[in-house]
């Protein structure tokens, strides 16, 4: 390699390095922890509800770089957050194997039926990288579009949570036809989060050979699942993902969100091998900052509740927040996705307060 050469690759290295959010989940505990937060992307922002509207359905925006990046890049230039996460959604998984998914306006989203085991057969991995492409490109785009000191988070559902949407056919309260598979048949529920193992590390290393510097996992229905059913389909899955990617990107930071997880967030973390969680609003902060920051950095837990009401409560909780993880690396973000009833100024002021910058 020539110095030339040499060099470059150590500017490059020193500056991503020099990111708040690389050097956070590096392990270091910074004075000012980064910031974004879980679906900082959405219909809060005027200017998000502007370019849905010209995009057709919700798919054709996820499936659209140059729309994909606009709405990525919209809160990063609105309140300067120290990370952007790729403008997408989980379903795009089940959608790439052969799935169809759509969305319906006030209802959430609907996929076809999968009845039994026999209908798996129609799900096809092959599928997925050339199906998933625009979505690469988004990603391409948006860190070439990026500032500097900016992050670029790509993501992915986990395989319970994903499996939930297709068994269910959509959102569910109780997930009795997950269930009912999982119970009734564990082998062909076996069949399913194993190809959705497969799909979604394939789908994650391809957002990070597109250039996403850290990648998170959304295992946002974590909380249905009694423990020997967890240690089934969340800790392993999980595992076996995190060693894929770790076998292609072995420096890539993963964050797992076990949403609700409690008292299992200490073996998801130490069992799966991800190299920092997300704390839901629900995680008593004392025991997080000695069972699971002394391990490894945290994320989170700000309740979204909160930051829709703003004022008082929301600078009681981040300084709470901030005594509690301060003293080991944290990245501010809020427990769960921001809600649409967000008051964008309020984002302004949490990112304010967060920094101490607030009057
Ligand atoms: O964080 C970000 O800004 C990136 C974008 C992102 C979206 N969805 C965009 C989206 C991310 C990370 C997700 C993850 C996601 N999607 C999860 C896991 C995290 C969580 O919030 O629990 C889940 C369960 C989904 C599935 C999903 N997508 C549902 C149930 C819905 C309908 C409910 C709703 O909020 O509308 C979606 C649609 C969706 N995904 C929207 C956005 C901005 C709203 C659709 C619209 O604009 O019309």
């Amino acid at each position: 390699m020539s110095v030339a050469l040499v060099r470059d690759k150590q500017e490059t290295e020193g500056s991503s390095l020099a990111k708040p959010l690389l050097r956070a989940l590096a392990g270091e505990r910074l004075e000012t922890p980064p910031v974004w937060l879980m679906r900082q992307a959405g219909r809060y922002l005027p200017e998000y509800r502007d370019v849905r509207a010209r995009a057709g359905t919700f798919l054709d925006l996820c499936y659209r770089p140059d729309l994909a990046t606009e709405v990525t890049l919209q809160p990063i230039r609105r309140f300067g957050f120290d990370a952007a996460i790729l403008f997408s959604d989980i379903l795009v998984v089940p959608d790439g194997l052969g799935q169809a998914v759509s969305f319906r306006e006030g209802e959430g989203p609907v996929l076809e039926l999968l009845r039994s085991g026999a209908d798996l057969k129609q799900l096809d991995l092959g599928r997925v990288p050339d199906h998933l492409a625009p979505v690469y490109d988004a990603v391409a785009h948006i860190r070439a579009s990026l500032p500097r000191d900016v992050a670029l988070i790509g993501f992915a559902g986990a395989p319970w949570t994903v499996a939930t949407y297709m068994l269910e056919g959509g959102s569910s309260r109780d997930f009795l036809a997950a269930k009912g598979w999982l119970y009734r048949d564990p082998a062909a529920f076996g069949t399913l989060v194993d190809l959705l193992v497969e799909a979604t590390a394939t789908h994650l290393i391809a957002q990070i050979d597109a250039g996403a510097e850290v990648v998170q996992l959304f295992d946002t229905w974590a909380n249905a699942l009694p423990e020997d059913q967890f240690r089934a389909w969340v800790i392993a899955p999980t595992r076996a993902i995190v060693s894929r990617i770790r076998h292609k990107h072995a420096g890539v930071p993963i964050i797992g969100f076990p949403r609700g997880a409690g008292l299992l967030y200490r073996d998801y973390l130490t069992e799966t091998g991800v190299t920092a969680v997300s704390l839901d609003a629900g995680v008593p902060l004392a025991w997080a900052a000695t069972t699971l920051q002394s391990l490894a950095p945290v994320q989170g837990n700000l309740d979204p509740g909160v930051l829709v009401v703003g004022g008082d409560a929301m600078r009681e909780s981040v300084a709470r927040i901030r005594a509690a993880l301060g003293q080991g690396p944290h990245v501010f973000n809020l427990g769960h996705g921001i809600v649409p009833a967000t008051p964008p100024e309020h984002v302004t002021e949490l990112v304010a307060l967060v920094r101490g910058d607030a009057n």
